[in-house]
């Protein structure tokens, strides 16, 4: 398996193409975590749900051939068409057409298939296989936000959800082995950067399973915000087995049983990634409107000296 880290760019960054006038894209957030059992497909299906029922349209993306989020949230095997493989694979192919309803208003599913198994070892020799998710994503969706459920490991796969992405939430499983690994992951995420997205950023970390009777989860906890500072969420997801029982039933934890200890702190989470949201749209606006300013100030410059020449 080709790791995320080390693919050098096959072919050169492609400018995405303009919007026309009036159209926006969606915010893209991948889920990522290399680890498996770490709380990514819970955290994917709840976050979504919960933003939907604040009012946003979301897309959930499974791209892990798994199909964890797509059971999850009741899509049978037998209703999917088109799945996630297709979009990696099928040129042109509007995501939107690939939605599957769920239970939830507002809240649809690009469904996972086996086929994403392999697509593995058909990317590697493919034209462009770093960018086939960017190129199919972003476009003007019919969608607030598109949340990307990743497989656990940094393979061509995931390197096409990080390379499409605005933004990464990690979820780390509060435990002794939280924080092994971790460095490769940020490390794959600085080389994405340097390489295929520049404007990636770590959303947030996103402790999970927390149990406060545990010493060791507390002190995991500490070990986190240490290293990662203000970018690890307020809110704490506690082990709760309703939302492990939720899926079962194909439904997220938020649906199942509202009032769970679980449900309520992705609901909190929800919350926490609209207010984040807003600061980094207001901190791109004041960035835009200074580009603007300085453009302006170069015109008037250009200007002035053309009426001196
Ligand atoms: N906060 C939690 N409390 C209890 N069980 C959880 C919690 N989060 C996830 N689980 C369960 O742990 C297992 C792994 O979670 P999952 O979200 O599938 O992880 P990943 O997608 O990272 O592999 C699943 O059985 C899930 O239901
Ligand atoms: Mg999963």
């Amino acid at each position: 398996m080709i790791q995320a880290s080390q693919v050098t760019p096959s072919t050169p960054r492609k400018i995405d193409p303009p919007l026309k006038k009036g159209e926006k894209l969606p915010r893209l957030l991948a889920i990522a975590n290399q680890k498996g059992g770490v709380g990514k497909t819970t955290t994917a299906v709840n976050m979504a749900t919960a933003l939907a029922a604040v009012g946003k349209r979301v897309m959930l993306l499974d791209l892990d051939p798994q199909g964890n989020a797509s059971t999850g949230l009741g899509v049978k095997r037998s209703e999917i068409r088109k799945s996630a493989y297709d979009l990696l694979f099928e040129e042109g192919l509007n995501p939107a057409e690939l939605c599957v309803p769920t239970k939830v208003p507002g809240l649809y599913v690009v469904p996972s298939s086996m086929h994403l198994a392999g697509a593995e070892i058909e990317l590697v020799t493919a034209k462009r296989r770093e960018y086939r998710l960017r190129e199919a994503l972003r476009r003007p969706l019919p969608f607030d936000y598109v949340i990307i459920d990743c497989p656990p490991s940094l393979s061509l796969v995931t390197l096409n959800a990080l390379v499409a992405v605005d933004a990464i939430v990690v979820p780390l499983q509060c435990e002794f082995y939280a924080l092994e690994g971790l460095s490769h992951l940020v490390k794959t995420i600085e080389r994405v950067k340097q390489h295929f997205n520049p404007k990636l950023d770590i959303h947030g970390v996103l402790l999970t399973m927390y149990d406060p009777r545990n010493r060791l989860s507390g002190a995991v906890a500490d070990d986190v915000r240490e290293f990662f500072g203000e970018k690890v969420y307020n809110t704490v997801i506690p082990r709760n087995v309703k939302l492990s029982e939720a899926p079962s039933y194909g439904l997220p934890a938020i649906v199942y049983d509202m009032k769970c200890p679980g449900a309520q702190a992705y609901i909190r989470l929800a919350g926490e990634i609209i207010r984040r949201e807003k600061k980094i749209m207001e901190i791109t606006r004041l960035e835009t409107s200074d580009a603007q300013d300085n453009s302006k100030l170069i015109e008037n410059k250009i200007s002035s000296q053309e009426i001196s020449a």
